[in-house]
Parts: structure tokens; C-alpha cells; sequence
């Protein structure tokens, strides 16, 4: 990983460790519920999409004291889709983030309730934006709404499961990865634009940029779950093997995936060509994002 981009995130992750966390206490809720949210919250995981939305900031030159809620918010609907995911009924793993899955310690129906409570309260939280303009919230809840929801992130878990056991064309396959995975990530980077006041031209270029490293994000995670171990990824290696998921390597081959990987590896980097040089995090986030082990 770049020096830099490593020093960015060493300053950022504890703060937006501690934001989710309190977040999480201050809630007036039964215990049980408390503890099974702050448990798949605080096992950590890489913090990818908040660490976008304070990236793109960064690049743009701005800042807001609402990115930290902005990105937590994300952060908090990007867990409960995990905590989701992993359930008996969808892909049915054991473990995620170094630890047995929320519903192996707390149980099937506490887990749901747990990533239900997770998404109402990440909205919730977008409701106290203190300095940003009420039209600019609005835009944002908006985008959260249908980046998570069924034209977003929920509607690409369907098109997953859907996918299971047969062979999607290219095109299917990229409309399931832009969704499921994609739709938050570009949320991340959609938002700092807005908070930032980007203009509509330098937005467009992110816009791009977003979406490759959308898919370009979900193709390295597929190449992972074959070419790592569990222990590695804190999460079962060789599940969409076992499950018969539709993915990159198993449509393309291991090689061809690769190629797909570096193909919007690049067109990400060439669409935020306009930030200048290759110092911005931005250009940094995508060479991890494909460089990444975990
Ligand atoms: C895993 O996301 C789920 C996908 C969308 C591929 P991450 O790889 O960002 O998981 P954490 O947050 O680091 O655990
Ligand atoms: C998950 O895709 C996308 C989500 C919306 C959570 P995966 O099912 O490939 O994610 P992992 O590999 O379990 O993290
Ligand atoms: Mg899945
Ligand atoms: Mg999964
Ligand atoms: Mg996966």
C-alpha cells in the first residue's frame, strides 16, 4: 500500500471506529440487540467505503464536519449487509471479519433484527447533519436510499441469488456486481462529491471512476474467495465455489478476471485524471483495491 494512503488511513479508521461505536451506545435499545449490532461493527473489517467518502474530500479539497456521519452511516448499512449475506438463507457462512458470524453467536432472528436495527439507525443518523444544508441531506438520504435499497445493493443480492447454479452472460454478471457491491461504494464517493460541492463535470469523472472501482472491488473479492485462505480473508474462502455463485472467475477463468480487474483498475484511474497527479487518494484506494489481500 502507498505510504500515504496508509497514513490516511491510520488517522481516519480510529476516528470512524470510534463514531460507529458510539453511535451504537447511545441508542436506547434492549441489550441483547445493542450487543449483537456493536459485535459485526466493531470486529472491524477494512472501513473501505468510510474511508471513501473522507477520501474524495480530501481530493476535492473540502471538508465538512458531517463526512464522519456520512460515513459511518454507509459503514453501518454496508455491515448489516454482511450481516445479511452470511445468514442460512443466503450464503450460509460461518465466518466474517475474523469471527464466527453474528447469527452463530447470537442466533438467526436476533441477527436479522440486529442489520435491521443497523440500517434504520444509519438513517436516522443522517437526520442530524449539522452543517450541511437541508436540500444537500436530503440528496444524500436520497442516494443512500436507493444505493442500499432494491435498485441498489438489495436488488443485486437478489440478482446474486438468482445467478446461483446457472451461467450469467458478462453483461448479467456486471449488473449484478455494479449492484450488490458497486451502488454503495459509488455512494461513498457520490456523497463527498455533494459535501464537497464538486461541480457537475468533475462529479461526472467520479461518477466513472466510481463505478469501476465498483466492479473492479467485487471482481478482487471474487478472485479472493478461490486464491486466499479463511484465515486470510476472515471470511469462509471457497464460498461461491460451494454455492455455486455466478462470478468472474468462474465465468472468464482465474486469468480472464484478471485481466477484467486491471481493465477497470485503469479506466478508474484515467477518469480522475483531472485531481492531478497520482498523489490522490483516490488513484491510491483503486491500486489497493486491486492490490489488496483481504
Ligand atoms: C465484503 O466487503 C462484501 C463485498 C461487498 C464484497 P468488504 O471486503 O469491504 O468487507 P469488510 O468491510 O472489509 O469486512
Ligand atoms: C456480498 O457479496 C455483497 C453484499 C451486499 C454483502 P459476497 O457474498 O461475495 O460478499 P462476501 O464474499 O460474503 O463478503
Ligand atoms: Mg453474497
Ligand atoms: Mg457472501
Ligand atoms: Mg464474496
Amino acid at each position: 500500500m502507498h505510504e500515504a494512503l496508509q497514513q490516511f488511513i491510520e488517522t481516519r479508521l480510529p476516528l470512524i471506529d470510534q463514531r460507529l461505536h458510539e453511535l451504537i451506545m447511545a441508542t436506547n435499545m434492549p441489550e441483547n440487540l445493542k450487543k449483537a449490532m456493536a459485535y459485526s461493527v466493531d470486529a472491524g473489517g477494512k472501513r473501505i467505503r468510510p474511508l471513501l467518502v473522507l477520501a474524495t474530500l480530501q481530493d476535492i479539497g473540502k471538508r465538512s464536519d458531517d463526512a464522519l456521519t456520512v460515513a459511518c452511516a454507509v459503514e453501518m448499512i454496508h455491515t448489516y449487509s454482511l450481516i445479511h449475506d452470511d445468514l442460512p438463507c443466503m450464503d450460509d457462512d460461518d465466518f466474517r471479519r475474523g469471527k464466527p458470524t453474528n447469527h452463530k453467536v447470537f442466533g438467526e432472528a436476533v441477527a436479522v433484527l440486529a442489520g435491521d436495527a443497523l440500517q434504520a439507525l444509519a438513517f436516522r443518523s443522517l437526520t442530524e447533519l449539522g452543517s450541511t444544508p437541508p436540500e444537500k441531506a436530503v440528496a444524500i438520504m436520497k442516494l443512500l436510499g436507493s444505493a442500499s435499497g432494491a435498485e441498489g445493493m438489495v436488488g443485486g443480492q437478489i440478482l446474486d441469488m438468482e445467478g446461483e447454479d446457472k451461467q450469467l452472460s458478462l453483461e448479467e454478471l456486471e449488473t449484478v456486481h455494479l449492484n450488490k457491491t458497486g451502488a454503495l461504494l459509488s455512494f461513498c464517493i457520490e456523497a463527498g462529491a455533494i459535501l464537497g460541492d464538486l461541480d457537475e463535470k468533475g462529479s461526472a469523472q467520479l461518477r466513472t471512476y466510481a463505478k469501476n472501482i465498483g466492479l473492479a472491488f467485487q471482481i478482487k473479492d471474487d478472485i479472493l474467495d478461490i486464491t486466499s485462505t479463511t484465515e486470510q480473508l476472515g471470511k469462509t474462502a471457497g464460498s461461491d465455489t460451494s454455492s455455486q455463485k455466478s462470478t468472474y472467475p468462474s465465468l472468464l477463468g482465474l486469468e480472464g478476471a484478471i485481466e477484467r480487474l486491471e481493465y477497470h483498475h485503469q479506466t478508474a484511474k484515467e477518469a480522475i485524471g483531472f485531481l492531478g497527479d497520482d498523489s490522490s487518494m483516490l488513484g491510491m484506494f483503486a491500486d489497493y483495491i486491486v492490490e489488496r489481500n483481504s
